[in-house]
C-alpha cells in the first residue's frame, strides 16, 4: 500500500492506495467518529462491492445504513441528492455518522456535499473506484452537484477524513471509463510535471491494458501532484485553477449535449486540445506542442475534437464557467508543456478560432 497525505493543518487527511484495500475495513477504523456509518453508492457499483464491502464493516461492529442511488452524471441532482437525505433521515443518522462514497466521481461529489450539509455538516470518506475519481475527483474537498446551466454549480469545499483508492476495483470498470481517467492523468503532465508526462507516454500502452503496478504508479503521481496544489490553494484562489486545464471547453460540451452524453473524461480531453491550439494561438505553443497534445490524448483512445456546437454556443456556455470573474472569462492555457496558466488574455476571435479548428 502507497500512502500520501493531504496537509491542510487541522483538516488534513491520508490517502490510501493499493490492491485489495476495500477488504481491509481496519484502514477505515481509526477515521470514524462513532460506529454510526452510511455507505452510499450507485446500482452499477452497489452489485459489484457493496455487500462484501458492508460485510467487513459489520464484522468489525459497525452500524450500517446502505443507500444506493441511481447511476450516471444524469442524477448528479437535486433529487438525488434528496435520496441521501431521505435515507440517512429515516434510518436516524446523527451528527456524528460517517458518510462513506463508495464508486466514482458522480458518487464522491454528491455524497461530499450531502456531508457538508447534513445537519450542518458530518464526516465523510471517499472510496473511489473509478480511475478518475482515483486520480482526480475523490481528493481535494470539492464537492457538487450539476444546474441544468451548469456542471458542479452548487456545491462546497470539504475535505473528507480519508481517501482509500483499491486499484483492484478498476479491473470492473469499462474501457471507455478507464480511458476517460486517463485524461485527467495526462492533465497533471500538462499543466505541471513534465516527467510524469513523459512516464505517461512511455507507459500509456501498460495503463490501457490495466498493468496493475502502472495503474497504481499513476494514481499515486496524480494525487501527489493534486495533493501538492490542493495544499497550496484549497479554495481555488488562483494555482487550484490550473487543475481544470480543458475543463471550461468541456464543460460546455457536457452542459451542451446533456449531462452524461459525452464522459467528463472525454470533453476535458478534447477541451485540453482546444486550449492547446489556443496557446499556440497566443504564441507560447509550437506546432509540434500541439500535436504532442494530440498524440497522447489519441493514444490513450481520447476524442481530440470536440463536440460540434458551433463556437457562439460554446461561447455562451462558457460564461457560466465558475472562473468568470466580473464578466470576463479567465482560461486555463499551457505557457509550456508542463507549466499552466490562468489567464483573461485570450480574445474571442481566438478563442472561436480554436474552436472551430478542433471540432
Ligand atoms: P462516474 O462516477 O459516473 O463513474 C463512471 C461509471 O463507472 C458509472 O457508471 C459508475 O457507476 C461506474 N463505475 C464506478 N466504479 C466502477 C467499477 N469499479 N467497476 C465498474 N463500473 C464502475 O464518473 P467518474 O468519471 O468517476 O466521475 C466523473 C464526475 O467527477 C463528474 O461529475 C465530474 O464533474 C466529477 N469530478 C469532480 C472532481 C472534483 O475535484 N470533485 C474532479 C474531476 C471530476
Ligand atoms: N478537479 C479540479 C479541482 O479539484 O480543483
Amino acid at each position: 500500500m502507497r500512502t500520501l497525505n493531504v496537509e491542510l493543518a487541522e483538516r488534513s487527511y491520508p490517502i490510501h492506495i493499493g490492491a485489495g484495500l476495500l477488504s481491509n475495513p481496519a484502514l477505515i477504523l481509526p477515521h470514524l467518529k462513532t460506529r454510526r456509518i452510511a455507505v452510499i453508492t450507485n446500482d452499477v457499483v452497489g452489485p459489484l462491492y457493496l455487500d462484501a464491502f458492508v460485510a467487513g464493516l459489520e464484522a468489525q461492529g459497525l452500524r450500517v445504513t446502505r443507500i444506493v442511488l441511481p447511476d450516471g452524471e444524469a442524477h448528479k441532482d437535486w433529487q438525488t441528492l434528496n435520496l441521501i437525505f431521505d435515507g440517512l433521515l429515516a434510518e436516524r443518522c446523527d451528527r456524528s455518522t460517517t458518510l462513506i462514497a463508495l464508486g466514482g466521481g458522480v458518487i464522491g461529489d454528491m455524497v461530499g456535499f450531502a456531508a457538508a450539509t447534513y445537519q450542518r455538516g458530518v464526516p465523510f470518506i471517499q472510496v473511489p473506484t473509478t480511475l478518475l475519481s482515483q486520480v482526480d475527483s475523490s481528493v481535494g474537498g470539492k464537492t457538487a452537484i450539476n444546474h441544468p446551466l451548469g456542471k458542479n454549480m452548487i456545491g462546497a469545499f470539504y475535505q473528507p477524513k480519508l481517501v482509500l483508492a483499491d486499484t483492484t476495483a478498476l479491473n470492473t470498470l469499462p474501457d471507455r471509463e478507464l480511458k476517460a481517467g486517463l485524461a485527467e492523468v495526462i492533465k497533471y503532465g500538462l499543466i505541471r510535471d513534465l516527467p510524469f508526462l513523459e512516464w505517461i507516454e512511455a507507459n500509456v500502452e501498460r495503463l490501457l491494458a490495466r498493468d496493475p503496478d502502472a495503474l497504481a504508479e499513476a494514481v499515486e503521481r496524480s494525487c501527489r501532484n493534486k495533493a501538492e496544489v490542493v495544499t497550496a490553494d484549497e479554495t481555488e484562489q488562483g494555482e487550484r485553477a490550473t487543475l481544470n486545464l480543458g475543463h471550461t471547453f468541456g464543460h460546455a460540451i457536457e452542459t451542451g449535449l446533456g449531462y452524461g452524453e459525452w464522459l467528463h473524461g472525454e470533453a476535458v480531453a478534447a477541451g485540453a486540445v482546444m486550449a492547446a491550439d489556443l496557446s499556440r494561438r497566443l504564441g507560447w505553443l509550437t506546432d509540434a506542442d500541439v500535436e504532442r497534445v494530440v498524440a497522447i490524448h489519441r493514444r490513450a483512445g481520447l476524442p481530440v475534437k470536440g463536440a460540434r456546437l458551433g463556437a457562439e454556443r460554446y461561447l455562451e456556455l462558457m460564461a457560466h464557467d465558475k472562473k468568470v470573474t466580473d464578466g470576463t472569462l479567465r482560461l486555463v492555457l499551457l505557457k509550456a508543456i508542463g507549466h499552466a496558466v490562468i489567464t483573461a488574455e485570450a480574445r474571442a476571435d481566438d478563442i472561436r478560432a480554436s474552436i472551430d479548428a478542433c471540432c
